[in-house]
């Protein structure tokens, strides 16, 4: 509702100038230590994806690992990580993507899904450019599980993020700003 959607919202910060002059960062933790917003937007969630019949979520390095972990125990499904490259252990599947100055990699473990073809959810706490979130579904894919749609909280719209990730999968965010 939008009652809910204003709770939410109005617990993210903004912080000007960072991490650099001109940037304003949307800050997520204001959101985790209020209990009524980290309720509601967890509620939320739930009552969207617990009639799609998922088998695991899979969270973005790293603020996606909260908000996935917290949905997978809430719907009951497993959860995987997405890192950045050279965390993960065991033998990994990696894909590269463009960040304003260079490129950066995340990776997945070959067997991050111990179902055979398995559903999907992707998460993460926020999409700018859409580079890290299409890496990542590129990824999921890639170890053959289906990708059902990627799941944000905060959609950054002037970046136009969405249009890329949705060559890979259905997009979902809560609060497009
Ligand atoms: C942020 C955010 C997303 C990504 C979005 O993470 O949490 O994962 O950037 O940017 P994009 O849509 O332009 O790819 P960041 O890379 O800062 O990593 P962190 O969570 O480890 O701080
Ligand atoms: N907040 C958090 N993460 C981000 C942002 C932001 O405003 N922009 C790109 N990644």
């Amino acid at each position: 509702s939008e009652i809910d959607k204003n709770l939410i919202q109005n617990s993210i910060r903004d912080v000007k100038d960072f991490p650099k002059e001109g940037v304003v960062f949307k800050d997520i933790t204001t959101l985790l230590n209020n209990k009524e917003a980290l309720q509601t937007l967890i509620n939320h969630l739930e009552d969207r994806y617990k009639s799609y019949d998922l088998d695991y979520i899979c969270g973005i390095d790293s603020r996606g690992f909260i908000f996935g972990s917290i949905l997978a125990d809430r719907l009951n499904v497993g959860f995987v990580p997405v890192r950045k490259k050279g965390k993960l252990p065991s033998t990994t599947v990696c894909e590269k993507y463009e960040l304003e100055y260079g490129y950066d990699e995340v990776e997945i473990h070959l067997d991050a899904f111990p179902k055979k073809n398995p559903r999907v959810l992707l998460i993460d706490d926020l999409i700018a450019t859409g580079g890290t979130a299409a890496a990542a579904a590129k990824l999921i894919k890639n170890v053959d599980a289906n990708l059902i749609e990627a799941c944000f909280i905060l959609n950054l719209t002037f970046l136009n993020g969405v249009k890329k990730v949705k060559e890979h999968t259905p997009v979902y965010s809560v609060l497009d700003i």
